[in-house]
């Protein structure tokens, strides 16, 4: 029986297993802020029965680092969220060993060094969005930047052919509707997924119609460079090729966990520097510290609140009994608010070090880290310092709006002004 009862800050006061959180009710998903607060101090394994299933919530740094250190236990067999959802087929899904052996064969597309290869395109396509409001005084961000950049950086990263990018990109948008439009989202990954694996055939035909030999590479030479080519063209570890259906699901995945994603970081990042303009200042005098801000808003608003693991044994945690194949929820923003791991962790500072920034656990960590990873950061240091650039005053003209999904943390609208005129409309 595997469990934890960490030391903790509880300051002599008696944990309350039954403290009142309603993880979708109005006050918290307005701000969950508080409330994480109040759980890491006094009731960090939450039990919740108001939605579909029972959930227990984790709300300390060391307990939820624990449960994503221990994949073992800790099975992401039914999915990250509060359904016990079986689809197979992306790489979220996998528990040891097929999940390494997935990962290793996708992780080459997202290293680093693969990554920032694409970094002048992402700035010209930052630029090129720019362009195109630019006379207009005002803008809504989200809709006009945030959203379309990340979106036409996973085009590029993919090597979708020039002429679908619209196409795709349209559907790609119509994929992060589901909670609004359900059906047009299902819609959408239809059609993505058959034009994706039409895509996967195609240039396995082309391969095969080559005079390529398999001692011989042929992606950027038979095929075009790109995720699709390597996920079709390149054989698993084991010599066999991911099936085409496969192949379509992953890239459906890997742009629904990267797509709101990276808008929120976006949306995120701006927001508290348009409420914090000291903040703002300092990058504009120091711009390296882009890369600070993109960090802090990673752990000060993280994309993505919580996710679920399920456990494959009973555990024991603050003396909180949980039987196996719990849902249970671990609360990233809650741990990296934590002030046992982080100094004054209600203040947003652009200027702290990153050695301590880092420690958010809003990618994860362990075997499951994110994938995208870095090119998220790449990409919302892209937006950020090109937006920066191009406007020397930027203010917010309305209050924002908070994205819809529960455990999603984004602005969804954020209009700003870099023409003071525009204030008095
Ligand atoms: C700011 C943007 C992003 C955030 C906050 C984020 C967050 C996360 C989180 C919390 C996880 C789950 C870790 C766990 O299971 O504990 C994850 C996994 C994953 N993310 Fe991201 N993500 C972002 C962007 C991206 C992008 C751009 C991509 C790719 C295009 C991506 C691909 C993946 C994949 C493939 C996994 C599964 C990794 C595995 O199971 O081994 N993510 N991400």
């Amino acid at each position: 029986m595997a469990g934890l009862n960490g030391k903790h800050n509880n300051l002599g006061k008696a944990l309350e297993p039954d403290l009142e959180y309603d993880p979708v009710g109005q006050e918290v998903l307005e701000d969950p802020m508080p409330a994480y607060a109040q759980l890491r101090q006094h009731c960090p394994v939450h039990h919740f029965s108001g939605l579909e299933n029972p959930m227990y919530s984790f709300a300390r740094y060391e307990d939820v680092q624990s449960v994503l250190l221990d994949p073992q236990t800790w099975s992401n067999r039914y999915g990250p969220g509060i359904s016990y959802d079986r689809n197979v087929g992306d790489l979220q899904r996998y528990d040891p060993p097929d999940h390494q052996v997935r990962r290793r064969f996708l992780r080459a597309q997202f290293l680093p060094r693969t990554v920032s290869a694409f970094e002048p395109a992402i700035r010209k396509l930052a630029h090129n969005l720019i362009d195109s409001f630019q006379n207009d005084g005002r803008v809504e961000i989200h809709d006009n930047y945030a959203l379309p950049l990340p979106v036409k950086a996973f085009i590029e990263l993919m090597g979708i052919p020039d002429e679908d990018s619209n196409q795709f990109k349209s559907w790609a948008d119509d994929l992060t509707l589901g909670m609004t439009y359900p059906e047009r989202s299902r819609d959408a990954r239809k059609a993505l997924s058959s034009f994706t694996q039409e895509l996967v055939i195609q240039r396995r035909e082309m391969v095969a119609d080559s005079d390529y030999t398999p001692d011989q590479d042929p992606v950027g030479d038979v095929v075009p460079e790109g995720l699709i080519s390597h996920l079709a063209c390149h054989p698993l570890e084991d010599g066999t090729y991911m099936p085409d259906a496969e192949v379509a699901s992953m890239i459906g995945q890997l742009l629904v966990a990267g797509h709101e994603t990276t808008t929120s970081l976006i949306t995120n990042t701006l927001w508290r520097l348009l409420l914090n303009p000291d903040q703002m200042t300092m990058i504009r005098e120091t711009p390296a510290l882009v890369a600070n801000a993109i960090e802090e808003s990673l752990r000060f608003d993280p994309p993505v609140l919580g996710l679920c693991k399920t456990n494959n044994e009973p555990v024991v945690y603050h003396d909180v009994n949980i039987p196996e194949n719990s849902k249970v929820m671990v609360l990233y923003a809650s741990a990296n608010r934590d002030p046992d791991v982080f100094e004054s962790p209600d203040k947003f500072k652009v200027d702290r070090a990153l050695i301590e920034t880092k420690r958010h656990l809003s990618f994860g960590w362990g075997s499951h880290f994110c994938l995208g990873a870095h090119l998220a950061r790449q990409t919302g240091g892209i937006a950020l310092a090109v937006l920066l650039e191009r406007f020397d005053q930027l203010q917010l003209l309305e209050p924002t709006k908070r994205v819809t999904p529960p455990f999603l943390w984004g602005r969804r609208k954020i209009t700003v002004t870099w023409d003071g005129s525009s204030l008095n409309c």
